[in-house]
């Protein structure tokens, strides 16, 4: 097929052409809302660098999963900010730690929607990293542990899914033992399987309060410059036993999202960070860019690459969007 046999603009012609071969579908179904949880009542206080996004207490996180549920959002991803942290990140796995108590509260007032919770220690952690250290480095193993017993605490509040993202080795196994030794063998497991050291979450760590106090996240996030990388990280993973696997940033690393796509065959989720969310809003305050408009070619490109799953802070105003 050729010009000018062949002329492409004819499917162009309208918007009703155009939504006849539209290749990818973006709905609702796709998305997963996060939010973040900090102590006290009636507290909404606005994350600086991420317009739209709160620091929420309890109550007012009921009210945002209410809210997302109207929307028919499917789910929200729950990070929690802690009083008190500390060495051992004790808080990460207390009873009624503020994540165990959200989940608690959100599957009391809002049953309908599925609450997943972010299973790492940097935000409970006085030092900021994603796990216990053995002088200036992350110690792996006593950290896994930990990390079962986190998930294992947020499984018993009543949470429908857990997402690791300390991205230590082994971490998702020794979740799926520490979880079925506790009787939750049907909690599934949203690993943050390929998670790469990146400056998009610079936003987050505002929200979540977890920027480490000293060095980085190269040691045990992945390296930018990897993609076969990736893949062996998602398939120890797979074995491990997760039962969706991640790819985190999105926009650098659609790439990385087309072939975990193609070389796996589970549910394949993509995180839209903080920092994403961030320059299209900033560039959009400034009037830089049509945000609305960049906002929809965006979640489409992460869908196209291959992306069953977004976890983006557009959430809300992208469900608002698909609805009319
Ligand atoms: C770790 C975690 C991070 C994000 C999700 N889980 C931050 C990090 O690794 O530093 C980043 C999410 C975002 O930037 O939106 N608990």
């Amino acid at each position: 097929m050729a010009f000018p046999d062949y002329r492409p603009r004819r499917l162009r012609k309208n918007e009703n052409f155009r939504r006849l071969i539209r290749e990818t579908t973006l709905t609702v179904d796709d998305f997963v809302y996060p939010l973040f949880v900090v102590p006290g009542k009636k507290v909404r206080r606005p994350v600086s660098s991420m317009p739209g996004v709160f620091q929420l207490s309890v109550d007012e996180a009921v009210k945002e999963a209410r809210e997302a549920k109207e929307l028919a959002i499917p789910a929200v991803l729950l990070f929690g900010i802690p009083d008190k942290k500390d060495e051992n990140a004790t808080g990460a796995f207390h009873q009624d730690g503020i994540v165990q108590r959200a989940v608690r509260e959100i599957k009391a007032k809002v049953p309908e929607i599925l609450v997943v919770t972010d299973v790492c220690l940097c935000e409970y952690t006085s030092h900021g990293h994603c796990g216990i250290l053995q002088g200036q480095e992350v110690d792996n193993d006593p950290t896994l542990e930990v990390l079962a017993e986190t998930a294992v605490s947020h499984a018993r509040a009543g949470a429908d899914m857990v997402a690791p993202s300390a991205m230590m080795d082994g971490q998702v196994g020794a979740i799926r033992e520490g979880l079925d030794e506790a009787g939750f063998e049907e909690t599934p497991i949203m690993a943050y399987s390929a998670k790469y050291a990146s400056g998009f979450y610079g936003p987050f760590r505002e929200a979540a309060e977890s920027a480490p106090r000293f060095g980085d996240r190269r040691a045990y996030q992945m390296d930018p410059p990897n993609s076969d990388e990736a893949m062996r990280e998602i398939t120890l993973d797979v074995e491990e036993g997760a039962d969706i696997i991640m790819v985190k940033p999105a926009l650098a690393y659609l790439d990385v999202i087309r072939r975990a796509k193609e070389e796996f065959d589970l549910p394949l989720a993509a995180y839209n960070v903080s920092g994403e969310y961030a320059m299209i809003k900033a560039a959009g305050r400034l009037g830089w860019l049509d945000e609305p408009r960049v906002m929809m070619e965006v979640l489409y490109a992460i869908k196209r690459a291959g992306a069953d799953i977004i976890i983006t802070y557009f959430a809300k105003e992208a469900a608002r969007t698909l609805a009319r």
